[in-house]
């Protein structure tokens, strides 16, 4: 395995509260890696520790360089980049300008809010791979939820991150829409580490390479698809107490 991202006994603490406990997970290139686990399990929270949204012990290493007490900046420069529950475009641009925005780190803003002819040819490349080739110049607000989520992604993308992590980016998507993210999932992992928060179980069953179960801060279960949901911890989770998967997709 091509480990990008390597996370060791993470361990996130509000009020003395727990929320995420012991953590450790390795993310490799080439596979798309579900985190799955109830509401409150603390995957939004491993998450946000990984960032250098939370603070944590334990340890985050990618290329050999340890990211606990790195600046957010820092980390989404050295190729880690997120995406959150609620999608972060600027939505009075363009398509074409948050890409372009989110390529430019070290341009002008003068320079990246002007429209330009010509968008560089990896920005266009970029755009069509997220299936908006033909809405380069449409107000990033105009668009679909699921359109949005795909915008997201490709910012990440020009923006060069190697490890994706991405919040429920098919919560309100309908059926064609998840297809087609699944299968942008497994292309960009090509050479990428992406790992997916998600609760739809149908949708990780489709598109998951592996698959990590959070129960309130721990890992419960890591592996193939058919090891975890053969696991009955996992059963047990999901069928006992706690709350039906595909309920808490809208939560
Ligand atoms: N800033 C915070 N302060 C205090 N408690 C928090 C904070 N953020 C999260 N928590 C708590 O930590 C736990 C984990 O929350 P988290 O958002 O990581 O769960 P999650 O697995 O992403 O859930 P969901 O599937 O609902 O998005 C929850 O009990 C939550 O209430
Ligand atoms: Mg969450």
């Amino acid at each position: 395995m091509n480990i990008a991202l390597s996370c060791k006994d993470i361990v996130v603490e509000f009020d003395g509260f727990r929320a995420v406990d012991g953590v450790d997970l390795e993310l490799a290139r080439g596979e798309v890696h579900f985190l799955i686990g109830p509401n409150g399990a603390g995957k939004t929270t491993l998450v946000d520790a990984v960032t250098g949204l939370a603070k944590y012990t334990g340890s985050v290493v990618k290329d050999g360089e340890e990211l606990r007490g790195r600046k957010v900046h820092h980390i989404a420069r050295k190729g880690i980049g997120r995406t959150f529950q609620t999608a972060t475009v600027f939505e009075a641009l363009t398509v074409a300008q948050n890409l372009d925005i989110a390529a430019g780190a070290g341009r002008s803003p003068w320079t990246l809010l002007r429209r330009r002819r010509h968008l560089p040819p990896h920005v266009r490349a970029t755009m069509e791979r997220i299936g908006l080739g033909d809405r380069a110049d449409t107000p990033a607000g105009a668009l679909a939820h699921g359109q949005k989520q795909w915008l997201e992604i490709g910012m990440l993308l020009v923006g060069d991150a190697d490890v994706l992590l991405l919040d429920e980016p098919i919560a309100g998507m309908g059926h064609d829409e998840r297809e087609t993210t699944g299968r942008l999932l497994h292309d960009i992992a090509a050479d990428r580490a992406v790992a997916v928060v998600e609760h739809d179980m149908d949708f990780m069953r489709a598109f998951a390479s592996r698959v990590t179960v959070l129960h309130a801060g721990a890992v419960l279960a890591s592996g193939s698809v058919d090891e975890v949901s053969g696991d009955p911890r996992v059963q047990e989770v999901y069928l006992g107490t706690a709350k039906e998967p595909a309920d808490a997709a809208t939560a």
